[in-house]
């Protein structure tokens, strides 16, 4: 394929990246704001440079807007080093000279009037056709700031804007920030992200389930016995503590991510790939979710998060969440949910775990090994190098019939070319496909379901850093037993 100086695929035709038929993007002004911020650091920038280093983006410019003054050359300084350092591939050179000569930087403290002529300048030279998107990497506080900015620099009619979560703290602000929001943009306009419905491995799970007729007709109460999501983390806040003590774990990682890929697993199967349908299909299930009752939470704090600079003395924020989680419906009701996640945790994962119900009597006499390792389990490993593993019983070699827990396999993510979550979000967004973003009405849905636990929230209790969160994390389960950290030693052998 032959591509023009500016990295463009010629023609309005989709084209083969080498992995996957993309459509074609239009020339983007990607308008960035929070362009200084850690996420933008570590992801935005890189993922751009990936973009375009991929054909992915076509003729584009990159403005980036943040607090304080800074020139074109100190912000592209800042770009290069942050696509060096956080970068998934060996960096171009020449590629990467290319990408910083289309980035250029504009100060939040200027105005409105700094902002629509640096984006006309842009806009200008990417011609006629070109599209405006903007990303609002910033803090909640600020998000109606930069909206009433961008409002105010006419940058509104025909742009699209991602906005990065949390969208409310509870129903009454996600309510809040969602009318305020409706004033400016319309709802078409706007891509909330959750980037991990951008990840390889949980795009998976809806081609297991909906591209296959193996599994689907066990996916019920009749044959599934619980369901685990774990997403343990072994780091620790850095310098996000201001952000996560108004936060905390289940404001952070459930109401968000845990809950959109709960869905995935949950949902009826949509009538087509389409952003309604799919959509439609996961409000169905935030629908039928019972609100989150204390009594079925626990929340921890790992020692020392206290005495971090930043950190109230006094904290009650959680920085571990674990929950049982029931769907009222047909399909699920009578199988719990069980979802876990924290800081400093012994190890790093993310998992979700199908367990199947056990045989209703065993033929084998006791001591044969049958279900001494639990029931038969499917798991979806949503790590970036991405796995999913069915385990069973099977004969152990040799004489006698011993039992063991065998499991197969399968690596699904070997392309070096795939793309990172944000990346393909980013460039889904530029496409107008909202297949995976998520609509005002599931979040609402997913704040009034948690204010029985927000408005009276479980006592913090203390776990070690370095552990799997506090003891009472097992009762919870009980009898079940949390598949990690038992099942990675597993695998390992
Ligand atoms: C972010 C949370 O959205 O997701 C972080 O704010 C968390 O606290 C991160 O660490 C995890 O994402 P990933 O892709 O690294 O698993």
């Amino acid at each position: 394929m032959s591509v023009d100086a500016t990295g463009s695929a010629p023609g309005g035709e989709p084209h083969d990246t080498g992995s996957r038929l993309v459509p074609p993007v239009a020339p983007h002004l990607i308008v960035l704001f929070g362009a200084g911020g850690d996420l933008a650091r570590r992801k935005l920038l890189p993922g751009l440079y990936h973009l375009a280093r991929a054909r992915l983006l076509c003729k584009h410019r990159v403005l980036g807007v943040d607090l304080g003054d800074r020139s074109a050359e100190e912000f592209r300084g800042q770009v290069r080093s942050a696509v060096t350092e956080f970068g998934r591939q060996r960096v171009d050179d020449e590629e990467l000279e290319r990408f910083l000569d289309r980035v250029d930087v504009v100060s939040i403290d200027d105005g409105p009037a700094a902002l629509a002529e640096a984006a006309a300048a842009h806009l200008g030279a990417l011609g006629a056709g070109a599209r405006v998107l903007h990303y609002l990497s910033v803090p909640p506080a600020a998000a109606l700031e930069v909206i009433g900015l961008v409002d105010a620099a006419g940058l509104v009619e025909g742009t699209r804007i991602i906005m990065e979560k949390p969208f409310g703290t509870d129903l009454r602000t996600a309510r809040a920030l969602n009318a305020a929001l409706h004033e400016t943009f319309d709802e078409s306009q706007i891509f909330r992200i959750d980037h991990f419905l951008g990840k390889e491995a949980a795009l998976n799970i809806l081609a297991f389930r909906f591209a296959n007729g193996l599994f689907e007709p066990i996916w019920n109460r009749q044959h599934i016995d619980h369901v685990q999501i774990d997403v343990p983390e072994t780091l620790g806040l850095g310098q996000r503590t201001s952000f996560y003590e108004s936060t905390g774990a289940y404001r952070d990682m459930v109401v968000t991510h845990l809950f959109q890929v709960l869905a995935f697993t949950a949902m009826e199967p949509p009538t087509d790939f389409t952003p309604l349908s799919i959509s439609e299909e996961k409000q169905k299930v935030f629908r039928s979710m019972l609100p989150i009752q204390p009594t079925d939470v626990v929340r921890g704090q790992y020692g020392g998060y206290r005495d971090e600079p930043g950190v109230d003395p006094h904290s009650d924020t959680e920085t571990f969440v674990a929950l049982r989680c029931r769907i009222d419906n047909w399909r699920w009701a009578g199988v719990p949910f069980y979802l876990r996640t924290g800081k400093r945790m012994a190890e790093g994962a993310r998992i979700i775990s199908i367990a199947f119900r056990e045989p209703p009597r065993s033929m084998f006499p006791p001591g044969s090994g049958v279900g001494a390792h639990g029931p038969d389990h499917l798991t979806f490993d949503l790590a970036d190098a991405s796995k999913l593993s069915l385990s069973f019983y099977g004969k152990r070699p040799g004489t006698g019939m011993q039992l063991d827990k065998q499991s197969l396999q399968f690596a699904l993510h070997e392309d070096a070319d795939v793309l990172e979550a944000y990346e393909r979000l980013i460039h889904d967004a530029m496409c107008g496909d909202h297949t995976l973003f998520t609509t005002s009405d599931s979040i609402e849905r997913l704040w009034e379901v948690s204010d029985p636990l927000l408005s009276d929230p479980a006592p913090v209790r203390t776990y070690a850093p370095g552990s799997w969160g506090p003891n009472a994390v097992h009762q919870l389960i009980a009898p079940h037993a949390w598949r990690l950290p038992f099942e990675r030693a597993r695998r390992t052998t």
